[in-house]
């Protein structure tokens, strides 16, 4: 059995990927290693963010780690809300104003492309490696559907009609951002299973 900490205080988070990876890998959380203090974001890059959280667990606690930092990138907003999609219309973290100012900020504008990134950041065997996932979609001018979480309401993924929260989990898992960047996480640690 082999321990990796998942940097995400997200229980939920930490149990969906120790079931995609199987037997063979225990996940613990932050507050399962007693990090309990916030690890500070203040990196400008989805990258350099996801780094900075898994080298702190590494270098303070011993442990290989992963992490994971999700932005959404709107065309029509040079890429905004990006590193601050968390935090985007304030400090509360609030999915309903975070629509709203994203909605606002795109009244009147010709395009309303974007994608969702995941950056996965690993910590293992002494060396460091970057996962991406990709995925490509479409602001929606009102929210729809109520499923998910975040901006799922307003995002339609690139070759469907329905949001991400009209579409449900399994079909949002299939082809998310997240689903991509978690699949190649999966691949790589069976291909390196051993080596760590
Ligand atoms: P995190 O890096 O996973 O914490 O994600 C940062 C922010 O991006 C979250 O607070 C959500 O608002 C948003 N977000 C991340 N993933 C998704 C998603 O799959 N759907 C909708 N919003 C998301």
């Amino acid at each position: 059995m082999h321990t990796l900490v998942f940097a995400t205080n997200n229980a939920h988070k930490a149990r969906e990927v120790e079931q995609i990876l199987g037997p063979g890998f225990e996940i613990k959380t932050l507050k399962d290693i007693g990090c309990l203090e916030e690890i500070e974001e203040t990196e400008a890059t989805l990258e350099g963010n996801a780094l900075l959280k898994a080298r702190y667990v590494k270098e303070k606690y011993g442990y290989d780690c992963f992490s994971e930092d999700t932005g959404l990138e709107v065309e029509a907003l040079d890429g905004a809300p990006g590193v601050h999609t968390a935090r985007y219309a304030g400090e509360d973290r609030s999915a309903e104003a975070n629509m709203a100012l994203l909605l606002k900020n795109l009244e009147g504008k010709a395009s309303r492309r974007g994608r969702f990134r995941t950056i996965i950041a690993l910590t293992f065997g002494g060396k460091e490696t970057l996962l991406e996932g990709i995925c490509m979609g479409n602001i929606t001018s009102q929210k729809q559907g109520l499923s998910g979480f975040g901006y799922d309401p307003i995002f339609i993924p690139e070759g469907f009609d329905q949001t991400f929260a009209e579409l449900g989990d399994d079909v949002k898992n299939q082809i998310s951002h997240r689903g991509i960047a978690t699949e190649k996480f999966r691949k790589l640690l069976l291909a390196e299973e051993g080596t760590f």
